[in-house]
């Protein structure tokens, strides 16, 4: 596995860099939906992951956000790919995005890095081996209950009215010190994975967008979950990951936030 992450932690680095010289310039925004953009960057990030994909683990799948991706001959390995976790901070010229490389092995993530290139944070883990933030090990926070914790989520970019996220953001900014929406879902789980956060839920969340953070957080010793608390499979419905220790608390108010969602 170590040499998977390795390769992963090249790639995500060199992705980073282009990301990294592109964002102090102009830049060109195109539109996948309403809201949901795309820049040069992200296809330029992703061409250079794909192809480095393709060239070491040719017999890999590799699902990518953009559109490069591949299926697998060799179905056991299947590579995820953001080129860029957060395009909408990126565009706007707030510094919180990364890439992000995970790797499933039947489907369950196994290795990730998450790469932020303008604090230059890189997060990795492999199954069994532990969770890093450059270099040095790391561990989910010790806080026990949600009235004093940090806590985060995201809202997806499509069917936005259609979201009941609205009330679990309401019912969890009333149990603890605050809920952060910050935009990029990689970067909140490796946040959960370093104790920044304690917990983050969001709908709706691509393969991609998780594959990489789930295996970061299990390793710094988090637990992930769906919000009901059955098992998380990167592009599941939903995603709950906390410290552990605040997690059934948390399941708790996703099915309060979930029973009055139609009452607001
Ligand atoms: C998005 C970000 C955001 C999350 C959205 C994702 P993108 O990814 O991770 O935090 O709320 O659901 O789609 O489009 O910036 O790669
Ligand atoms: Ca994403
Ligand atoms: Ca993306």
């Amino acid at each position: 596995m170590s040499q998977f992450l390795e390769f992963a932690v090249e790639t995500a680095r060199e992705a980073g860099a282009i990301l990294r010289a592109e964002f102090d310039r102009p830049k060109q925004i195109s539109y996948k939906g309403e809201v949901d953009i795309v820049t040069e960057s992200d296809r330029r990030s992703e061409a250079l992951i794909v192809s480095r994909l393709r060239k070491y683990y040719p017999s890999h799948g590799i699902i990518a956000e953009e559109g490069g991706g591949s299926a697998a001959a060799d179905a056991s390995y299947c590579w995820h790919v953001d080129p860029l976790d957060g395009t909408t901070n990126f565009a706007h010229g707030y510094p919180c995005f990364a890439v992000s490389i995970g790797l499933a092995e039947g489907g369950r993530p196994v290795a990730g890095v998450v790469f932020n290139p303008v604090t230059d944070e890189l997060f990795a883990a492999a199954r069994g081996e532990g969770a890093s933030l450059n270099g040095m090990r790391i561990q989910v926070s010790a806080v026990e209950k949600l009235a004093v914790s940090l806590v985060a989520t995201g809202f997806p970019t499509h069917q936005r009215k259609r979201s009941a996220n609205m009330n679990y953001y309401w019912e969890f900014t009333l149990r603890s010190h605050g809920v952060r929406r910050d935009g990029a879902a990689a970067l909140d789980l490796c946040s959960v994975a370093c104790g920044r956060f304690d917990a983050f839920w969001e709908f709706g969340l691509k393969s991609w967008d998780s594959a990489a953070g789930v295996v970061i957080v299990e390793e710094a010793g988090g637990r992930v979950t769906d919000l009901s608390g059955g098992p998380y499979v990167p592009g599941g419905p939903h995603i709950l990951a906390t410290n552990g220790l605040v997690h059934a608390e948390a399941q708790d108010v996703a099915a309060i936030a979930e029973r009055t969602a139609g009452e607001r």
